[in-house]
């Protein structure tokens, strides 16, 4: 196929709608879990102790990361594997204050009838090696479209300000260094997220002495 002669091969445009489509109710999902942290975060910011909730961030899955992510994990290019086996495909991302806050929210969201909670990770219970902190919680959330309902999964990503911004510096030294990080500075980069998580801890135990209140809640 020619290409400069701006228009899109037939073929292609056939995979570029196919995909749309599937990545379709993933959108829906992301705005339904979406509107449910904004109803807590308004709600909750009436109470005396404050919102939560201080940002969300939803992220789709590009193509080009869903491909990556398949060939990384060996997953046939077909939409049934695809949907099994790419369970992060819509990704919701709230940071939160405190780490009570984190637990929180979470028990908030999954105790909700129509949110399964499938899965949970507790990077914050057990950090992994490198430092990384941050609650995993893997729900699926009922979409209702014209026919049928579908059960959409989204990974939610739970972390206070100070984890998330570790995890963000983490991630742009990785990508400067990538594939190989010189030992020294992965033992800094762990260092740090001891501070902060040590930083955690202090806010935590001031947010108590101001506030009162009772210990965090764990999923
Ligand atoms: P993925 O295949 O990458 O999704 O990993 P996984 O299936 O083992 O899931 P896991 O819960 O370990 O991590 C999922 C996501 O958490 C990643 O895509 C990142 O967004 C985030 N994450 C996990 N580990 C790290 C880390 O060490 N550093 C940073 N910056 N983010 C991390
Ligand atoms: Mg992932």
């Amino acid at each position: 196929m020619p290409h400069g002669t701006g228009q899109v091969p037939e073929v292609l445009h056939e995979h570029m709608s196919d995909l749309n489509h599937f990545l379709m109710v993933y959108r829906f999902g992301l705005a339904e879990i979406n509107t449910k942290l904004d109803i807590l975060a308004e709600e909750l910011a009436h109470h005396g102790t404050g919102n939560p909730i201080e940002h969300i961030r939803p992220r789709l899955k590009t193509p080009a990361s869903i491909l990556a992510k398949a060939r990384r994990i060996g997953c046939p290019l077909t939409y049934t594997d695809l949907r099994q086996r790419i369970r992060d495909i819509a990704g919701m991302r709230v940071v939160c204050g405190f780490v009570s806050d984190v637990y929180t929210v979470a028990e908030m969201l999954t105790r909700q009838p129509d949110v399964q909670l499938v899965l949970t990770k507790d990077y914050i219970e057990k950090p992994k090696p490198n430092g990384y902190r941050s609650l995993h919680l893997l729900v699926e959330i009922p979409v209702f479209m014209s026919d049928r309902m579908v059960s959409v999964p989204v990974e939610v990503q739970l972390r206070t300000v100070a984890m998330d911004f570790w995890a963000s510096l983490e991630h742009k030294i990785y990508y400067k260094h990538s594939p190989q990080v010189p030992a020294r500075l992965r033992d800094e980069l762990t260092a740090a997220a001891n501070d902060a998580a040590r930083l955690d801890e202090r806010m935590e135990l001031l947010h108590r002495e101001i506030h009162g209140g009772p210990a965090p809640v764990r999923p």
